[in-house]
């Protein structure tokens, strides 16, 4: 029988300790290179582009990349929002000089974060193990939006299907993941996360490498109605 989770807790329940362990090997040192082909270093570039020194960071897995990426200053103002309590022991602990506050929340439902609101808030590898289609996804962009200061950016990476032409060992493994609920992204497509992003953004770049959409998404002003402006 399948297990039943709350909406949105099937694609976090799976990062256990022992997962945790092997994530930065497996997924960030052969998979993202090898099988999605899109490598940690490009993802690590369009962080250190975007994070800022008051820093919301959602689905922190590891904190691989609050770990290696660049602040602006030395002593940014971190938050660490994930719905596992092992990510965010082990990431809390992987940037303990930084001081990180913890906050132990589910992104699909409507948040109160402390410190709010953040100059940058991190989304790197959420939407696609968030459940349903782009359009229930959307929840998770809207309780964010919420916390982003007027000037703030939101920024991530998410695994699509079919972005660019995908191996056979990439479909066979986005499979395996959606089937045991680690992934849930058959139906998103970069038109469709743009979608999303635009629906709560007025400036939204969206970029394919390989099978990752890379994006960045600027809240919208009163003054600034124009739709798709790259972010500079
Ligand atoms: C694939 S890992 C990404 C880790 C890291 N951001 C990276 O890119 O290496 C996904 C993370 O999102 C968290 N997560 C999944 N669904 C969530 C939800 N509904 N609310 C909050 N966090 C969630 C998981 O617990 C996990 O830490």
């Amino acid at each position: 029988m399948k297990p039943q989770f709350a909406p949105g807790a099937a694609g976090q329940a799976v990062y256990t300790p022992a997962v945790l362990a092997l994530y930065d090997a497996w997924v960030l040192g052969v998979s993202n290179r090898w099988i999605w082909k899109c490598p940690t270093s490009r993802l690590l570039e369009h962080y250190d582009r975007h994070v800022s020194d008051h820093h919301l960071d959602v689905g922190v897995g590891t904190g691989y990349y609050l770990d290696k990426c660049r602040f602006p200053s030395a002593k940014p103002r971190i938050t660490l929002l994930d719905l596992n309590a092992s990510s965010l022991r082990v990431a809390s602990r992987r940037i303990a000089r930084f001081q990180p506050k913890v906050h132990q929340a589910n992104v699909l439902e409507p948040l109160t974060i402390a410190d709010s609101p953040f100059d940058s808030i991190g989304l790197m590898y959420v939407l696609h193990c968030l459940p349903g289609t782009m359009a229930d996804k959307q929840a998770a962009l809207a309780h964010l939006q919420a916390h982003l200061a007027p000037d703030g950016t939101l920024f991530g990476a998410t695994i699509l299907p079919g972005g660019a032409p995908s191996s056979r060992v990439a479909r066979w493994l986005m499979a395996r993941y959606n089937r045991r609920g680690i992934f849930a992204n058959l139906d998103d497509s970069p038109a469709s996360l743009r979608a999303a992003l635009e629906t709560h953004f007025t400036a939204v770049t969206v970029e394919m490498v390989g099978c990752v959409a890379i994006f960045a998404a600027r809240r919208a002003r009163s003054d600034s109605l124009t739709c798709s402006q790259p972010i500079a």
